[in-house]
């Protein structure tokens, strides 16, 4: 498990340069998974949702534009930026400072929370799991979009090279922080296969949860139910 001082100094870092290196890094496609999470939680506008981990706010901004959203992460650089963007767009998002580990929402608060990219980096995933499941309201949903391990065959070994020799150099010359690059690709490869966080989702006390393997299983949403 990474340990929070050292992520948060990490994200702190890359802030100012991680919009850019999300769309290079991922050739844009980072959008289509955050719209397909949209997607998957059918939202009305009465739904009260918590997007953790928020970063720069990119899923916030899509599900403020159906839902009312509040938006925490524990970086001020990537908050300042997400604030910053929703400043423009007149959205129904508000941010806020917090730890997923001890969030400041009173129990069953909420009807929807999103992670995305998020869990990977929780110094301890149990407890943040369900810290989230608490805010939860009875019945609410809970979608993951996080890194996974490729379910073909033929794009397991050339996605490992990408991970391990591309990404932390292309990292290294967009950002200069190729240190970071380095422990995405080593925070992707030591996460769990989808199979075992779903039993990690029910360890914590959710019901009902599964996941779809979005291109080519590179990524996955799980959910899962209070
Ligand atoms: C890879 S970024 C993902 C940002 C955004 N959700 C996205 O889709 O681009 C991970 C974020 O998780 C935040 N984070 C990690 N551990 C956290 C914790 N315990 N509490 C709050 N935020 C945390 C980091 O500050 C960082 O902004």
């Amino acid at each position: 498990m990474p340990e929070a001082s050292a992520v948060r100094e990490m994200f702190e870092a890359v802030a100012p340069r991680y919009d850019l290196l999300n769309r290079v890094l991922s050739l844009g496609i980072d959008r289509s998974w955050r719209r397909e999470v949209v997607e998957s939680l059918s939202l009305s506008s009465s739904d009260r949702v918590l997007d953790l981990c928020c970063g720069t706010g990119d899923l916030a901004l899509e599900i403020a534009e159906h839902a009312e959203c509040v938006a925490c992460d524990f970086t001020w650089n990537m908050l300042t930026r997400a604030r910053a963007k929703s400043a423009g767009r007149n959205a129904g998002l508000a941010v806020a400072a917090a730890d997923t580990l001890a969030l400041p929402f009173l129990d069953d608060t909420f009807d929807r929370a999103t992670v995305a990219f998020g869990v990977r980096n929780l110094a301890d995933i149990h407890r943040g799991l369900v810290e989230i499941l608490r805010v939860l309201r009875p019945g609410g949903t809970l979608a993951i979009l996080e890194f996974s391990h490729p379910n073909r065959f033929w794009l397991r070994l050339p996605y490992r090279i990408y991970l391990n020799a591309i990404l932390p150099r292309l990292g290294d010359v967009l950002s200069r922080r190729g240190e970071a690059y380095r422990y995405l690709a080593e925070s992707i490869m030591g996460f769990p296969e989808p199979e075992r966080l779903v039993e990690l989702l029910a360890e914590a006390g959710y019901r009902d949860a599964d996941f779809k393997r979005l291109s080519g299983g590179i990524v996955a949403i799980h959910r899962a139910r209070k």
